[in-house]
């Protein structure tokens, strides 16, 4: 269950000193606290954040910084050769980001103490994509030369110093270097499929905005998912509203949205869209299980592809449009072949719409994509890109190989949801509770010390004499630990109940407790069986029971890396207790991994070695599967 391997974090390369973050934070920059919002209402409220130093950042801030990146491109200063001018210009850029909305930005301005860095790096990081970068530079991220758990924890250890004991609740840190990295290396691997990002994974609007910015289209469940996508500006073409089953009010406001997509899978379904937005394009959604998936989906959404044929005849009866073929294979895909079968399917589905007279023009792939760095950095995609990429050239063959995607006359999207979103978050949790508990357990037999033996100690001791065995102890006390942390089950560890997952908590003790005395480190060091709670009063909110973790004091906290996917999104605020809000602060680093380059950053079990104390939750085991073990290397970094 738990490997621990380390202690405290070392400095990594490139993570800010203390003395850079305390300045940002004193700025208010990079730190995005929502408190002042209502906490009930969902993150995508708020995808109009704050620019760094309070100012709201809407489209309008978005376009100048953008337009300002544009000009920073088009003069050539995205390298080390024009540095003085490109600092000018960084200055100019920072001083007209900050300046309040109604002054126009003076010239020469110098930047101002609160401005967010504006510099060339943002271009680089952003791959020349001005827009990218021009939300990099929204957000404040900070930039880090490194983005494994070494380097978050050594920055998170400057922000909870920076911060002098204000960092007490649940926070965020989101890596944007992630998702940019993904993000062009699925270009690469499948160059024909579009990704249409599943907001509900995780509606972060730093996220919304970057892929958004990158040309990503927006898989949407809900009108509040709608809103939020086409409050940034996201052209319809780019917008799916892909639930089966729709509530009547959401459906409604997609009809007065003109949101131009959706999909189906029953024939009530149908009668509903019918009468209440015949106009919308249809992509009937098929069963198409992965069986081995973490998240199967089949029992509650998909139509049995024998059921296809009689679902478009309805469709065509009630005079509706059915453009295309849809399918989730399951979330967290293990199999290659369920792509395979599944886009063999659509296939099918595809002849009998055409056979009906229908212009089949959409495939979409769904979710199931797990994103993953190897130990260099690099982006894993595994077999599953050949895989659909073959499926796709046999059963959707373009008619002019070379076009780039185009002359087939379908145009193929998909629906991921993890695989941007996952290593782009890394939580951190306070301790804010503990306790020390003796706990009598049964001696194993030849085990030692029963439940938990790593941290046992007999109660009685024995001799080698029969007399002395029979007399044996039966039982034995373990020293076990409890630790209360400010976030549970029902906030961002719901995804322990829901979606399957075991975070790996790394230990990262706070730079602003006093130093442990010399005579208790070797007591700290050592791994004691620890149950971690929740702050509810739900005593069945626990994240882990007998994780073996070392001794840890109020302050202290767990860093959870590649916790950016199915966490804070499901979250509610039981007992008033804020989840839905925690506070956040934006990063972009320029590699996935530490510098040590042997420790990738991904979900699941595993993360030891690089400096802190590491246990994984919920039981521990590692998610491997076909895919995984087939992973083959996609992009350097
Ligand atoms: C319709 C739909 N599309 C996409 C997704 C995203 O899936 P994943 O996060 O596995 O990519 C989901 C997840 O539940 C979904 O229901």
């Amino acid at each position: 269950m738990a490997e621990v391997a380390i202690t405290s974090p070392r400095p990594a390369g490139g993570a800010p000193s203390p003395r850079a973050v305390a300045a940002n934070a004193a700025a208010g920059a990079n730190d995005h606290h929502n408190s002042s919002r209502p906490c009930s209402a969902s993150a995508l409220r708020a995808t109009s954040s704050p620019l760094p130093g309070g100012r709201p950042g809407g489209a309008a801030d978005a376009a100048r910084l953008e337009a300002l990146c544009e000009d920073l491109l088009a003069r050539g200063l995205d390298g080390a050769s024009s540095a003085a001018a490109a600092e000018a210009a960084a200055a100019e850029a920072a001083a007209a980001a900050a300046a309040p909305k109604s002054a126009p930005a003076p010239k020469s301005a110098p930047a101002p103490k609160s401005a967010p860095p504006f510099l060339p790096w943002h271009l680089r990081a952003a791959h020349h994509s001005p827009a990218a970068a021009a939300v990099l530079a929204a957000f404040g991220c900070e930039r880090l030369s490194h983005g494994g758990p070494a380097a978050l924890a050594a920055h998170a250890s400057a922000l909870v110093a920076a911060h002098r004991g204000g960092l007490d609740d649940t926070a965020y840190v989101y890596d944007l270097g992630n998702p940019l990295r993904l993000w062009r290396a699925w270009r690469r691997a499948l160059p024909r499929v579009h990704p249409f990002y599943a907001v509900k994974c995780n509606p972060e609007p730093a996220l919304l905005r970057l892929l958004a910015a990158l040309g990503a289209g927006f898989d949407c469940a809900s009108r509040a998912e709608l809103e939020a996508v086409l409050a940034l500006g996201v052209p319809r073409d780019r917008v799916i509203f892909a639930h089966p089953c729709k509530r009547a009010s959401d459906l409604r406001f997609a009809r007065d949205a003109g949101v131009e997509l959706t999909t189906f899978d029953t024939a009530s379904e149908l009668h509903k869209i019918a009468a209440a937005y015949p106009g919308v394009d249809l992509v009937l959604r098929v069963r198409a299980d992965d069986p081995d998936a973490r998240v199967p989906l089949g029992l509650k959404y998909g139509a049995d592809p024998a059921e296809a044929p009689a679902l478009l005849a309805l469709a065509k009866a009630l005079g509706l449009a059915v453009v295309g073929c849809s399918f989730h294979v399951g979330s967290a895909c293990r199999n290659l072949a369920a792509f395979e079968g599944a886009i063999a399917a659509a296939r099918r589905v595809f002849d009998a719409g055409e056979a009906e007279g229908f212009a089949m023009r959409l495939l979409d792939l769904g979710g199931g994509f797990t994103g993953r760095f190897d130990a260099a950095g690099n982006v894993v995609f595994g077999d599953i890109a050949g895989a659909i990429n073959a499926a796709l050239a046999r059963h959707f063959p373009l008619l002019d190989e070379g076009e780039g995607g185009a002359g087939c006359g379908v145009r193929v999207i998909s629906e991921p949801g993890r695989y941007f979103a996952e290593t782009s978050a890394t939580m951190l949790t306070p301790i804010y509770g503990s306790r020390d508990r003796e706990v009598v357990v049964p001696v194993v037999e030849g085990g030692g010390g029963g439940a938990a033996g790593a941290a046992s100690a007999p109660s009685s001791s024995s001799s080698s004499s029969s007399a002395a065995a029979a007399a044996a102890p039966t039982t034995t006390v373990v020293a076990k630990k409890d630790y209360w942390l400010t976030d549970g089950l029902y906030g961002s560890f719901n995804c322990i109940l829901y979606d399957d997952q075991r975070p790996t908590a790394h230990v990262l003790r706070s730079p602003l407790l006093p130093p442990v005395e010399q005579q208790q480190q070797e007591q700290q060091a050592k791994l004691y069986p620890s149950t971690l709670w929740g702050p509810t009063c739900d005593s069945a909110d626990y994240i882990a029971k007998d994780l073996m973790l070392p001794a840890l004091r109020n302050g202290d906290f767990l860093l959870w890396p590649a916790t950016g996917a199915y966490t804070v999104a499901g979250a509610c605020d039981f007992n008033g207790i804020e989840f839905t809000c925690p506070r956040k602060f934006y990063v972009c680093s320029e590699s996935a991994v530490d510098d040590d380059g042997g420790h990738p950053h991904h979900g699941g079990g595993g993360g030891a070695g690089h400096g802190g104390a590491a246990a994984t939750a919920a039981g521990g085991g590692s998610e491997g599967g076909a895919a995984e073990q087939q992973q083959q290397q996609c992009e350097g970094a």
